[in-house]
């Protein structure tokens, strides 16, 4: 069972019981539903009480049950609902902590509701691409008026009980002190005999001049919703609340939340979600592997990582040592946390109390005998092996015995990197993204020998740090840069081809990406692309390359630091100025290779930019670097600003259609530098086998 029943005098007491938060999955509607028939069928019951046990009054659907067919067998939440509704004994619901989703529909199918104060209420199926569809949009609005509700639903961000104690929500928010089981039968008891029974769906949605009102939010949330169409579904079916009689509302919110959940934007969503969740998980390390306390860090390196990693542990309450070789170096990665907290403080986003706490955490120093007690190390020094070798030769001498030794390289070997201590299982790559105290991705990079309880800890800390940690095995690039290495290579391509930096980047934009290739890599720097590049000449010669990049930082145009890059740009203003030099140097390249320059189409742009690097990605997959395509899709998601609505490039080209994508990927294969595209033998496989890569 998984709904208790208790009689408590006159009072049945249904209790949901499905941890964590009582997520109303089949076996729990089962049990609910004939906790009620019970009720009914006793002549000594005069009510009934529905509550949660543990932590949730109900957190609504239970997410196991997701696309899976459970989620519609009878009893479906409507019966639920519509049993509790037309139940003739009256049926409280008594909240406490979360209702949310069909938790809260479930009470608002309840003749009454009672809770504790502070129950975070909320309708948050927005955020999963969907609407309310179990009565949400019908009868929310009914007890908290228009404007409320279709906040709540729209937002699906959670209000606490006790602000919405004086609505027509709740018949009673108890005290804090409360019982709320004994408080719920009092309050039963005393309305057990009050007929006709109050139903929400009988109220009426008063608001003078709502269609005026509905346009306007029609207007706003249009603007706001980007892609995404179900805000605006929400607004519709809320509007119906007002505009329709009950039955036919409630006919219209399940038209429009059965369209919404075939939308790609919400799959997309969902996908996201799960795939979240899923990333924490790996096959050989159980969930109740030991890991490591970690109550104290250190990082070397105050540069641009250094210092917003350290941010991170800061933010977290871990006191932190930064580590330079130079006091200015040192002077100077302190005094940029201390300004980025100070802006962060201007912006009202940071009280001084906590300005204060966190810069009393942060220390720095020059000699390693100061970091040895630390649980972790990050080393984020310059991305050069044999400054790496110094490092963690050092740090093998002067670590207290289990600590984790963690490399922030964003592309050399990690094993070779352990290879320079006598404790290869304790050293990891954690791999931060610029801003690292902003950017959620991290990747965790795992060695040959990396020691399970390591990973483990580096997992449970990226939790703590409020990250989205995946992990990768180790390549050269792990599994966003070496992605993005061939999204580089075709945009670089395309430029010799006829295209342009700013057409390549407003394709891509168009698409859903947050920047393009060239606004991104004068962003970053393009220097640090040409250092990379310098060292692939020599060791991997094969790899061809456009050498307009190479041609640009010959010309001094590093990016935004020197003012030029692709792009002009002018002081205190981000927005990049096409510069006429610079598409000369494109063109006259193009002419010195022989490539007649062509026209070519947008579409062009996005597949060669999408297919070049899911086609590396199916590699990535099939030697095992990534543990499933969602992780490589969560990496582009949270670090590289890959569109959410289109899920991530492995869900993208799953939607495409695997056979149209290398179909596609055979096609520019014959054109020019078609010998970088090589078609993954896992994407040829899966295209043959009709499958995708997320199923
Ligand atoms: P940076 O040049 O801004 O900072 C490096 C810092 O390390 C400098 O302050 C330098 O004085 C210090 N340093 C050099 N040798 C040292 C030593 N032996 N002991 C102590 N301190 C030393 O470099 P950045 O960009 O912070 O990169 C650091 C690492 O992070 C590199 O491995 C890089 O590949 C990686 N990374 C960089 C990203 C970026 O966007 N900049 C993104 C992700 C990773």
């Amino acid at each position: 069972m998984t709904a208790e029943y208790q009689v408590h005098g006159t009072v049945a007491v249904i209790t949901l019981n499905n941890p964590p938060v009582n997520g109303l999955g089949l076996a729990t509607r089962t049990a609910a539903v004939k906790g009620i028939q019970q009720a009914l069928a006793d002549d000594a019951v005069k009510a009934i009480v529905i509550t949660g046990a543990g932590k949730a009054f109900s957190g609504g659907a239970d997410i196991k049950e997701f696309n899976s067919p459970k989620a519609l067998t009878e009893p479906s939440l409507h019966t639920l609902i519509a049993t509790a509704e037309s139940s003739t004994k009256p049926v409280v619901a008594a909240i406490h902590t979360v209702c949310m989703g069909g938790g809260l529909e479930l009470s608002l199918g309840c003749h009454y509701r009672v809770a504790m104060p502070g129950a975070q209420i909320a309708l948050p199926e927005v955020k999963l691409g969907l609407l309310p569809g179990a009565g949400g949009t019908q009868r929310l609005p009914r007890v908290l008026g228009l404007e409320m509700a279709l906040n709540m639903i729209v937002s699906g961000t959670p209000v606490a009980s006790d602000k919405l104690a004086n609505t027509a929500l709740f018949d009673a928010v108890f005290t804090a002190d409360a019982d709320l089981v004994s408080s719920a039968v009092a309050f039963a008891e005393t309305i057990a005999d009050v007929r006709p029974l109050p139903k929400v769906r009988d109220r009426k949605v008063d608001y003078p001049n709502h269609e005026a009102f509905l346009q306007f939010s029609r207007n706003t949330v249009k603007a706001m919703s980007g892609p995404f169409p179900a805000p605006l579904e929400c607004v519709e079916t809320v509007a119906a609340s007002v505009t329709m009689k009950f039955e036919d509302g409630m006919k219209f919110e399940r038209e429009r939340f059965l369209h919404l959940i075939q939308t790609t934007e919400s799959k997309a969503l969902r996908h996201a979600f799960f795939a979240e969740r899923v990333a924490s998980k790996v096959p050989d390390v159980p969930a109740d592997t030991p890991v490591r306390a970690i109550k104290q860090a250190a990082v070397i390196g105050a540069g641009t990582m250094g210092g917003g990693i350290a941010m991170n542990f800061l933010n977290a309450g871990i006191p932190v040592v930064m580590l330079e070789t130079k006091q200015e170096a040192l002077d100077k990665g302190l005094a940029t946390i201390r300004k980025n907290y100070e802006n962060t403080m201007k912006k009202g986003k940071l009280t001084q109390e906590k300005f204060d706490q966190r810069m009393a955490l942060v220390s720095g120093t020059l000699a390693y005998e100061d970091i040895g007690q630390a649980d972790i190390v990050v080393e984020a020094v310059f991305e050069d092996m044999g400054v790496k070798e110094t490092v963690f030769r050092k740090l093998d001498e002067v670590m207290k015995p289990g600590a984790i030794l963690a490399s922030n390289t964003s592309t050399l070997d990690l094993n070779q990197i352990a290879g320079f201590t006598k404790r290869p299982q304790d050293v990891i790559g954690t791999h931060f993204f610029s801003p690292a105290n902003v950017m959620k991705l991290l990747e965790i990079v795992r060695g040959a020998q990396t020691g399970k309880d390591v990973l483990a800890t580096a997992l449970a800390l990226s939790k703590k740090l409020k990250k989205t940690g995946v992990v990768s095995g180790v390549c050269d690039g792990f599994i966003g840069n070496r992605m993005i290495e061939q999204y580089s290579r075709q945009a670089g391509f395309l430029l010799e081809e006829g295209a342009l930096p700013e057409q390549v980047d407003k394709a891509v934009e168009k698409f859903g990406f947050a920047m393009g290739p060239f606004r991104m890599g004068d962003l970053a720097g393009n220097d640090i692309g040409w250092a990379i590049r310098k060292r692939r000449y020599v060791e991997k010669p094969e790899i061809s390359y456009s050498k307009t990049a190479d041609l640009l930082c010959e010309m001094g145009r590093y990016g935004q630091k020197t003012g030029a890059g692709w792009y002009d740009y002018k002081a205190g203003d981000r927005k990049a100025y096409p510069n006429e030099q610079v598409n000369a140097m494109i063109v006259q390249h193009s002419a010195d290779i022989g490539v007649a320059r062509r026209k070519i189409s947008d579409q062009e742009i996005v597949e060669r930019l999408v297919y070049s690097m899911v086609n590396e990605a199916a590699h990535i997959l099939e030697e095992g670097i990534a543990l499933r395509a969602s992780d490589i899709d969560m990496v582009y998601l949270t670090g590289y600003g890959f569109p959410l609505f289109r899920g991530g490039p492995m869900f993208y080209a799953d939607t495409v259609g695997l056979p149209n994508v290398l179909a596609a990927i055979n096609k520019y294969a014959k054109g020019h530098q078609g010998s970088a595209w090589k078609p993954a033998p896992l994407l040829v496989k899966l295209a043959e086998e009709g499958k995708g890569f997320n199923s």
